[in-house]
This record gives structure tokens, sequence and C-alpha cells, in this order.
């Protein structure tokens, strides 16, 4: 998109449009209200902040991993793990009782490296975690699954995928 920073979300929210572009031709034919009089400064700053939780709002993202965001997007990954994979849908019997974020320091230990994340999204699952009695049970009280993917999507796409949580994990500012 062509917002790079948090002001620009600010901008649109209060204004419609980003200040600094104020003067280039409006060419869009339904145009964004500006809200800035209705809210106060506290509701913009908690819009804002929602918006870039759920909108992917990545301005230093390199296109390795906006590749994959794009393949867990089409994959539907997202219907479970929640906007961009940070933090999902209720899952009672889990660990932490909802499908955590992929960049969820509590998950650390649960991948430990970029072969296991690949791992987990061809079999649902790790043979090193099945092994272990405490994690297996955990791992099938949950009601929601993780599904395997290694019929729906390619080694590519599982590869691009991985790289994406990879940067999510240890890249993402
Ligand atoms: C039906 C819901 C569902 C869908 C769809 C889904 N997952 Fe999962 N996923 C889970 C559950 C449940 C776990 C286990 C979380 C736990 O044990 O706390 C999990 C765990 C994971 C993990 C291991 C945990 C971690 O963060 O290291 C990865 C990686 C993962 N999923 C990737 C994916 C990818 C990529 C896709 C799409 C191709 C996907 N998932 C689609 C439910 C889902």
């Amino acid at each position: 998109m062509y917002l790079e920073k948090d002001d620009h979300i600010r901008d649109f929210i209060k204004y419609g449009h980003r200040k600094d572009k104020e003067d280039e031709p409006e060419t869009a034919l339904i145009r964004m209200p500006a809200y800035g009089k209705s809210l106060s400064a506290r509701q913009v700053e908690d819009l804002v902040a929602y918006v870039k939780g759920v909108s992917a709002f990545y301005p230093g993202m390199p296109d390795s991993a906006r590749k994959g965001m794009e393949a867990a997007q089409a994959a539907g990954c997202f219907g479970c793990h929640g906007p961009s994979g940070r933090g999902g849908i209720r899952n009672p019997g889990s660990f932490k009782g909802i499908i955590p974020g992929w960049d969820d320091p509590g998950l650390a230990d649960l991948t430990r490296n970029g072969s296991e994340t690949e791992e987990w999204i061809r079999t649902g699952t790790l043979k090193r975690l099945e092994a272990n009695g405490i994690a297996h049970h955990f791992l099938h009280a949950q009601r929601v699954q993780m599904p395997a993917y290694d019929t729906l999507l390619s080694e590519e796409r599982i590869g691009d995928i991985g790289r994406f949580i990879n940067w999510l994990r240890n890249d993402r500012k």
C-alpha cells in the first residue's frame, strides 16, 4: 500500500488523506471521509493501533516475506492463525486456549527452526513433539487441529510461507 508510517494511517483517519500528499490531484471517485472532528485523540490512536493490527502494516517487509504472506493468505492460514498470522481463534484444550500468533514468544520452542516450521505446515505436527508425552497430550486434546498441507501446497509455496513466518519472528521491527 501507499502508507509507510503511523502518521499516514493517522492522517487518513483524521483528514481522509495523507497530509503530505494534499497537493496531489484527487482521482478517486469515492473519497475517504475525515473523522478528525468526530473522534477524540484517544479514539484516533486506538484506531491507528487497530488498523496496524489487522491490515498487515509492515512497511519494511522484504519481497521474499511478502510473497509468503500472500501465499498464507491464499491458503487460508489466517482464518485460524488470525490477521497476518499474529494471533488467532479460541482453541479449548490447547496450551494457551487460543491459536497463538506465529510471532508469539511462547511458541519459540514449538518449532525451533525453518525446517521444523516447514515440517509443521506439511504434516500439521512435528515428529519431535509427538514423541513427547505431555506435548502429545496437548496436541491431541485441543479442539482445533492444524491441518496437513502437504497435498495442497507445493514445496515452493511451503518454503515461501516458512520465510514469512521466520521474518515475522526474527526480523519484524
Ligand atoms: C483449522 C485451523 C488451522 C489452519 C487453517 C491452519 N493452522 Fe496452523 N496451527 C493450528 C493449530 C491448532 C496449531 C497448534 C497451536 C498450538 O499447539 O498451540 C497450529 C500450529 C501451527 C504452527 C506451529 C506453531 C508455530 O507457530 O511454530 C505453524 C508453523 C502453523 N500452524 C502454520 C500454518 C500455516 C502456514 C497454515 C496455512 C497453510 C496454517 N497453519 C493453517 C491451526 C490451524
